[in-house]
Formats: structure tokens, sequence, C-alpha cells
């Protein structure tokens, strides 16, 4: 079956650099988590061009009235970490999306099958279709754990369109699964890795995003 993808790979070395600091098995946890926060930081920067929704306006300068351009408050903006790993990049999110909605989703993994459970969802019942929505995902691996909250999303009123999803390494599984359902939403990533092993880990990726970032 033929897919479309939109998979953004930004070419920036800040995401580089810490892409790389977290691939390294010797960065302490503590590092770590500052990488995951500073990825979760420039890939929701990049994510939310053309995506955040503006209003023009006037502000007076010291000097002289003005016209300006502000984020349009009339529209809400909804970050939905998926727990454990997508907490890791919430504090880079939030700074640059400071009146965002948090909305927690806890799914866990059963080892033997690597089918997800959800513990924990506190999304709303409803969401107003124009509610631009940001997935945090570090690890886009067998597609298991994104597909059951893309699913969740759109079925409570999110459109496709408004949705973006941001994740440090991503692999060809999850993505074919989400470029199959999911044409219109954006991926943005700072890597493309090719591979996962027997346990559904990628490879080289960067281990268990959750060990590493909370250090249990
Ligand atoms: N989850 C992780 O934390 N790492 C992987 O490689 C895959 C899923």
């Amino acid at each position: 079956m033929s897919f479309q993808l939109r998979v953004y790979v930004p070419d920036h070395p800040l995401i580089k650099h810490w892409l790389a600091v977290a691939r390294d098995k010797n960065t302490p946890n503590a590092l770590f988590k500052t990488a995951m926060t500073e990825l979760g930081r420039w890939l929701t920067y990049e994510a939310s061009r053309h995506w955040l929704v503006t209003a023009e306006t006037e502000v007076e300068t010291p000097l002289a009235p003005c016209s300006a351009t502000m984020i349009n408050p009339q529209v809400n903006i909804g970050v939905v970490p998926i727990l454990r790993a997508g907490l890791s990049l919430l504090d880079g999110a939030q700074t640059l999306l400071p009146l965002c909605s948090v909305y927690h989703v806890g799914l866990e993994r059963n080892e033997e099958t690597l089918n997800p459970s959800c513990y924990l969802n506190k999304l709303p019942e409803k969401f107003d279709p124009e509610t631009r929505v940001l997935v945090l995902e570090p690890m886009l691996a067998t597609g298991g754990s994104i597909m059951m909250v893309l699913e969740e999303l759109t079925r409570r009123g999110v459109n496709p369109e408004f949705l973006r999803v941001v994740s440090v390494v991503a692999a060809p599984p999850a993505l074919k699964q989400i470029g199959e359902n999911y044409p219109q939403l954006r991926i943005y990533t700072a890597f493309v890795d090719e591979e996962l092993n027997d346990r559904g880990y990628i490879v080289p990726g960067l281990g268990d995003a959750g060990d590493r970032a909370f250090g249990t």
C-alpha cells in the first residue's frame, strides 16, 4: 500500500548536538534529561511554524502605533506527552507554548507482546475542532503507542491537519502506520533510524528513553 509521509528532520546544529548527547551511552541521566529538554524545545520550535494561529493587532511602541502579529488566544493549544518518556520533552515544549493545556496519557508496553496498554488518560471527552495538538513521543518504534493516542485524539474531535508529533528518533514501522492512517499529520524528529531489534527497540536509537531520563 502506498502512503504519504510528512516527516521533517530539521537541519539544525543544536538538534544534531543534543541528539549526539542523548545517543551516547556514557551520558549521565541528568545530562540526558537536559538533552531531551533541548530537543523538545527546538523540535517544538520547528513544529510550531505554520501551526500556531496568529492574529493581526496593533501595539504602541514608545514612539508610534505599529501593526503587529500575535498568537491568537482564541485557538486552544494542547500538548500530549505520552508517559513516561514523552514527559522528558515537555519542559522544552512548554517554554515555547506557555499557554498550552497539557493532557497526560500514560501507556506501558507489554514486553512480550510489545503492545501498549493505557493506565492514564487525561484527554477531554471532546476537543474544539480548531485545537492545535502536539504529541510528544521521543521514540517512534513499532508505532503501537502513537497509533493508540492518535486514534483517541481524532475520535475526540482533533483534526489530523492540526496534529503534530514531536519525536527524537523515528523508525520505519511507526512512520508507515502513521503515514497510512493519517496522511495529513506532520512528524518532526531529530533522526530516522532504519531498524528495530527483536525487542522493538530502535537500533542504534538511544536505548530506553524513559529509563535514561528518569534514572529508573
Ligand atoms: N522505547 C524506547 O524508549 N526506546 C526504543 O528504542 C523503543 C521504544
